[in-house]
């Protein structure tokens, strides 16, 4: 794999890059050699194998991007992990602060990387929404309001809607452990936006700022996405796509 070096992010903006999981035998072999001992022992526990190899992509691309932000060989980069399981570099460069998160969802991966801002992101395939689908991921509001949406509108806000919750609960670092509703929206607003509460606070909430993944996967038409940060002011960068 070619060693490529990049420019850190300016303070105000946010890098995307997204990936194909699915690459040849003699790419996953490249990424291998790059993991740590903890993340193979990880892809060993893959009962399968389309698995094992999406996830092999995934820590492989994420630890030779960061790698290039760091001016560091992809295996030296070293990651520890927040009380629920977020990600983070301790190879810190001097005069920025890299913050990363990942998403994935079938065959694509997506990573913010920012100079700073702790960024969550999540990409969501669209699937049909089935009935226990809007209780467990609306609070009550929500669900009143989504209720009166045309049938036509459902699918779409339903997953914009989830990708921002996600987004939001992995800048935190809680991921699930808070419930979705922590995060309160309003569903007529499309695209990017500010949460109406967080955890029922609407002072808090005006801290927010979710900007949305328009076909959030790449090549994946039927997908959403979005990235979040309690951060005013900053902007997505498209590195790949
Ligand atoms: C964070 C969470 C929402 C991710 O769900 P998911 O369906 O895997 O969604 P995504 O594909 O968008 O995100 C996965 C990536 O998010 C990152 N991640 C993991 N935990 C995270 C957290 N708590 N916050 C932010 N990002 C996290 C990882 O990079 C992970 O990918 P990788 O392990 O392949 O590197 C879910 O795992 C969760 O709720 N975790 C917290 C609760 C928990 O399980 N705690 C105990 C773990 S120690």
């Amino acid at each position: 794999m070619t060693a490529f070096l990049l420019t850190p992010p300016a303070t105000q903006d946010v890098h995307i890059w997204r990936w194909n999981l699915d690459v040849s035998d003699a790419e996953i072999d490249g990424y291998w050699q790059t993991l740590s001992e903890q993340e193979r022992e990880r892809a060993g526990k893959f009962r399968f194998d389309l698995h094992r190899r999406r996830f092999v992509a995934g820590r492989g691309e994420l630890r030779r991007l960061l790698g290039a932000y760091l001016g560091l060989a992809p295996h030296a980069v070293s990651l520890d992990y927040g009380t629920e399981g977020k990600p983070f570099c301790t190879s810190q460069p001097a005069h920025w602060t890299l913050c990363f998160n990942l998403s994935h969802s079938d065959n694509t991966a997506a990573l913010a990387v920012s100079n700073g801002i702790e960024v969550g992101i999540d990409v969501e395939i669209v699937r049909p929404v089935e009935e226990s689908m809007p209780v467990e991921v609306f609070s009550t509001r929500e669900r009143a309001q989504f209720a009166t949406l045309p049938e036509a509108q459902r699918q779409a806000v339903f997953f914009e809607t989830w990708a921002r919750k996600e987004a939001c609960l992995k800048a935190l670092g809680t991921g699930f452990i808070l419930p979705p509703d922590h995060f309160e929206f309003d569903l007529a607003v499309r695209g990017d936006t500010t949460p109406c509460c967080v955890g029922g606070d609407a002072h808090e909430a005006a801290h927010w700022r979710i900007q949305t993944l328009q076909n959030g996967m790449q090549d994946r038409p039927d997908s959403a996405g979005a990235v979040a940060a309690r951060h005013a002011d900053w902007s997505l960068v498209f590195m790949n796509s």
